[in-house]
């Protein structure tokens, strides 16, 4: 890649404390660096070992993949099992075995699926203790870095880092404090909020990527990221407005989430039609597949669509420039497979920094 007068004056004005500099004057294969997002690994069909109700071959198999294309870390979307068993969640985290013995670190987000039992119903910080124990040490969490909203129980749950040049920020929608309710309280995206305006105004990053387990959009949930009205996508208005906002005021590209168990990307209006984000339903990686159901709303511009194919995304990262490539194969997961992987979508930003280090 060639390094523009305006890269050079920026980087030129960093100093030379900064480990990017060297990477980036040494050539454009070692400008690249490049991360993995694994989308729903809840296995439905056996809820008993060797499974636990996590799709352990197609982990396995991602996971190769993840390491064949030498990523910096793996991220998951949520529904990382079936049921909230402290077997599950354990069996998730031992099949990052060959990550962590890589090196690869890998950043869980909780779905639906994670935060209940509906074999054993449990409270929610019982569900809240077992996915900690699974997953300690995230960020947000003390001596960890990173950062978590101000909000009980928060810690490691909602949480943003930085890698490299980049900032990730993951946002946990379910329930997390018990407050006499059935299900517990779950913070909503407007909890969120000011936290998220804060850690995307940090000079700490030249993209940032935003996270969560459920939908702006969905094309067979209508239950989404900001509320579980399945009958009216268009919930809190007023937060959609301010959440999509602060995407588009701080340059944010992508919102990345899973629930719908498909590839779907798609450009994605607010209600008030003045701000927009790119939304990428980042596919499946169990043997549960959705299909689209109407209604869909105006204000989302389908792009690309893929239904019942097991999949993964990888991010490749030059400066200010990312390029997602989308993976997949045939549905597989009974037994261990080798499985061949197409890049079926591929697609660049890119980002205006609007908070240069
Ligand atoms: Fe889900």
């Amino acid at each position: 890649m060639k390094t523009t007068r305006r890269d050079f004056l920026r980087l030129t004005s960093l100093g030379l404390t900064l480990p990017l500099i060297p990477a980036i004057h040494a050539g454009e294969q070692s400008q690249e660096w490049r991360f993995g997002i694994i989308p729903d690994t809840q296995w439905k069909t056996n809820m008993d070992a060797p499974f636990y109700g996590t799709a352990i071959h197609v982990i396995d198999a991602i996971n190769a993949e993840m390491i064949r294309q030498k990523v910096d870390f793996v991220l998951e979307v949520g529904d990382l099992v079936e049921e909230a068993f402290s077997e599950a969640f354990q069996t998730r985290a031992q099949h990052n075995k060959v990550l962590n013995e890589t090196g690869i670190k890998f950043y869980p987000l909780r779905g639906n699926h994670d935060s209940r039992n509906h074999i054993t119903p449990i409270r929610c910080s019982t569900a809240v203790a077992q996915y900690k124990s699974a997953f300690p040490n995230l960020p947000g969490t003390p001596g960890n870095n990173g950062s978590s909203p101000d909000l009980p129980n928060a810690a490691g749950m909602t949480y943003s880092f930085t890698h490299k040049n980049g900032k990730f920020l993951l946002l946990d929608t379910f329930p997390l404090v018990e407050d006499g309710s059935e299900d517990g309280k779950a913070y909503k995206i407007g909890d969120y909020l000011t936290w998220i305006d804060t850690e995307l105004s940090k000079k700490d990053h030249q993209f940032a990527l935003v996270f969560a387990h459920k939908d702006l959009l969905g094309q067979n949930h209508k239950d989404n990221v900001f509320s579980d009205d399945k009958t009216n996508q268009d919930s809190y208005p007023e937060t959609q407005n301010a959440f999509f906002a602060t995407l588009q005021r701080h340059g944010v590209k992508n919102f990345i989430c899973g629930h719908d168990h498909m590839y779907h990307r798609s450009r994605i209006k607010s209600p008030n039609g003045e701000s927009e984000v790119q939304q990428i339903i980042c596919g499946s990686a169990a043997h549960k597949f959705y299909l689209p159901e109407p209604p869909f709303l105006e204000r989302e511009t389908s792009l690309v669509k893929e239904l019942n194919r097991i999949g993964f995304l990888i991010v490749h990262v030059n400066g200010e420039r990312t390029k997602i490539d989308y993976y997949s194969a045939e549905p597989f997961g009974l037994e261990p497979a080798s499985p061949n992987w197409e890049r079926r979508d591929s697609f660049s930003n890119l980002h205006i920094a609007r908070n240069t280090f």
